[in-house]
């Protein structure tokens, strides 16, 4: 059975200094992918809502929908370990609610770890799943499930006080057990300060280049999600530009006939195909009597029943 990669190998990466390639995956054949490229961590992001599901926000995205594509996304996994957004609403009502939630994640996904979004706020349910035994991801600086509150996707930590907010965020949650930290949107030396106060790796996202990893949305760096393009993504390959133009193809050459061809196509053995042919006036002949004894047959069934409605209604 091939090892999984665990919360101690990705410290480990961390305490060699080997920076650590994390990718968002929704679906299996996503998952396969990222995880023959070798990459170490996936996540199933709830950037789904997004860039799966169609929504404007990750919002509505609900514990079932992380469940569902969470299912495909271990199957095909492998190695790479898988860790799991907790979706809004599923853990800022109480420990016992994320308690809960985690669980179900947990036990119905066969994920590795969850990631819950907030900094000091978060510390508390943080340290109750980590007490219980589930590994947490944080999560900080941007938070897309508060976009509402912090008045759209912005940069976070751009003034002394909201720097100094950052630091004190990244250390509770470490102390209340989180494994790694995601830090999103945040100005780079303020991540590198950040990753030199803690004792687990910070995964970065829009935070600069000294994080202990990163992590992309796949949309963003495949160029598959169209709508938006966000300026920390760099695109590694114009994936939906080639879907686009393989679709187009596909469309033109099933209305000018070309598709499918003999290539594409089966063949009878010429004997059997003979004898069929052969055989047809006659076979041709008796499905159309078979045809009409079916439909005088139905003719009948309806007179019937309309006999039967006319007698209810005038009694
Ligand atoms: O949901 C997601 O994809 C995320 C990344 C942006 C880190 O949380």
């Amino acid at each position: 059975m091939t090892k999984k990669i665990t919360i101690t190998d990705i410290q480990s990466m961390r305490d060699s200094g080997s920076p650590i390639a994390m990718v968002t995956a929704y679906d299996y054949p996503s998952a396969c992918l990222a995880s023959e490229a070798g990459i170490p961590v996936i996540l199933v992001g709830d950037t789904l809502g997004m860039v799966v599901l169609g929504y404007e926000s990750t919002i509505p995205v609900t514990v079932d929908d992380m469940i569902h594509h969470a299912k495909a996304v271990v199957r095909g996994a492998n190695r790479s370990h898988v860790v799991v957004d907790m979706p809004f609403g599923s853990y800022q009502s109480g420990w016992q609610d994320a308690l809960r939630n985690a669980t179900k994640i947990l036990q119905e996904s066969g994920c590795d770890s969850v990631k819950i979004e907030g900094g000091s706020r978060s510390a508390k349910t943080i340290k109750h799943l980590v007490e219980a035994g589930i590994p947490v991801m944080g999560h900080i600086g941007l938070t897309p499930q508060s976009v509402k509150q912090l008045g759209g996707f912005k940069v976070q930590g751009k003034t002394p006080r909201d720097a100094v907010h950052l630091i004190a965020d990244a250390k509770d949650i470490v102390s209340a057990g989180a494994y790694a930290i995601v830090l999103e949107l945040i100005p780079a030396a303020l991540s590198q300060m950040i990753t030199q106060r803690i004792a687990v790796p910070t995964i970065g996202i829009g935070a600069g280049p000294f994080c202990g990893g990163q992590v992309q949305v796949l949309h963003d760096i495949l160029g598959l999600y169209r709508k938006f393009e966000p300026k920390h993504a760099k695109k590694f390959h114009e994936v939906g530009e080639d879907i686009l133009r393989a679709l187009l193809e596909y469309r033109n050459q099933v209305e000018n006939r070309i598709f499918p061809s003999a290539k594409e196509s089966f063949y009878m053995d010429d004997h059997a195909l003979d004898l069929i042919r052969s055989q047809l006036p006659v076979l041709d002949d008796s499905l159309s009597s078979a045809a009409r004894i079916l439909a005088e047959q139905d003719y009948q069934l309806i007179a019937k029943a309309s006999e039967h409605e006319k007698t209810v209604v005038d009694s």
